[in-house]
């Protein structure tokens, strides 16, 4: 029992996570367990997805740590500052930005986060200041005083982001923050929030879109049913997977007998194109080599499908799968 905190002898040295969850568990007033029993380290200056089917519990775990929902039991510290104890404190360190888009469509971009600043006590010639460098960030700064209703899809999101980031958060949070919105303005989106990220602030995203994970995310934990079934960084969980499968376009046609690949399986799909599916711990040099042998000159490769989404399949489609926590931790 720890009832004071007391600097231990280790611990001192090492910054403390920017989010750190411990066996936090949900039930709502209807009986639903949303969480059972949640640990999560999220490190200072990560760029963390958490993932999970509709109902997983996501939510519920976002809206846990911005104080949004009461919690049944767990702890929850943000940048070692005890959420039920500091909560002031601790929210001052958090940037939210909810799903749905929230602000007065009929002000300007430049009230919306001048205001939003004055909720939090940051005085007026600051909050210029900073709704300036926000908006030019977001690339919102010739929008500054449009309604904010005349903003595209995509800009709008962007506004959002810029209005979480007016408190300086060290930890931003995005609760599905491109769902629904075209493959464009994700993108744009994705821009926008590594060079958040880059600057220094983590962030942690929700997402359905297991690209984006990929893409933007170092590390992961995949819920499901308020459970965490797998977590660790985004390679060593792709790693996890014994199989990959990859396309070759080659050059010219193919040879009439293909040669062989022991413990590998390849497979003509059309006279220039080759569907390999070998196991993770073969090394692809091997592959091409056999190839050249054959006069087989590869000109482009891709990965055959997903591996981001085949884990999550994988994870969450076994009810009895382990919880594989702090993989390389
Ligand atoms: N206010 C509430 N009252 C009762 N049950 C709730 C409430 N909010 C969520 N739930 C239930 O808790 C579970 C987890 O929901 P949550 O919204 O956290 O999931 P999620 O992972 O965010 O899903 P989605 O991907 O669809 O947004 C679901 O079964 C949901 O129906
Ligand atoms: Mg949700």
């Amino acid at each position: 029992m720890t009832a004071t905190t007391q600097p231990s002898a280790g611990a001192s040295a090492a910054a403390p996570p920017a989010l750190s969850v411990r066996d936090l568990r949900k039930t709502y007033d209807n009986g639903v367990e949303a969480l059972k029993g949640i640990s999560l380290d999220v490190q200072p200056g990560d760029f963390h997805a958490l993932l999970g089917p509709n109902g997983a519990g996501k939510s519920t775990l976002i809206g846990i740590v911005s104080s949004l929902v009461n919690k049944t039991s767990g702890d929850v510290r943000v940048f070692g500052v005890d959420l039920h104890a500091r909560r002031d404190e601790a929210m001052r360190l958090i940037g939210l930005v909810p799903q749905e888009l929230n602000f007065n469509m009929f002000e300007k971009p430049l009230d919306i986060l001048v205001n939003y600043a004055g909720f939090y006590g940051i005085a007026r010639d600051e909050a210029l200041a900073r709704a300036e460098e926000e908006l030019r960030r977001a690339q919102l700064w010739d929008k500054a005083q449009l309604t904010a209703r005349t903003l595209s899809g995509g800009m709008k999101r962007r506004l959002m982001i810029a209005r979480a980031m007016m408190t300086r958060p060290r930890l931003l949070i995005l609760d599905e923050p491109t769902a629904g919105v075209d493959i464009e303005i994700r993108r744009d989106m994705w821009k926008t929030l590594r060079e958040i990220n880059a600057a220094g602030t983590t962030i942690i995203l929700t997402t359905h879109y297991l690209e984006e994970a990929e893409s933007l995310c170092r590390n992961l934990a995949i819920i499901d049913h308020g459970t965490i079934v797998a977590q660790g960084p985004m390679r060593a969980l792709l790693a996890r997977l014994d199989v990959e499968g990859f396309l070759f376009d080659v050059d010219g046609d193919l040879p009439g007998v293909l040669p062989q690949i022991e413990g590998a399986t390849l497979v003509a799909l059309d006279r220039h194109t080759l569907d390999l599916d070998m196991p993770r711990a073969m090394d692809l040099n091997r592959v091409f080599a056999v190839l050249g042998e054959a006069g087989i000159r590869v000109r482009s490769m891709r990965t055959k499908s997903n591996r981001l989404e085949e884990l999550f399949v994988r994870m969450t489609g076994n009810g009895n799968a382990a919880p594989q926590q702090g993989e390389a931790a």
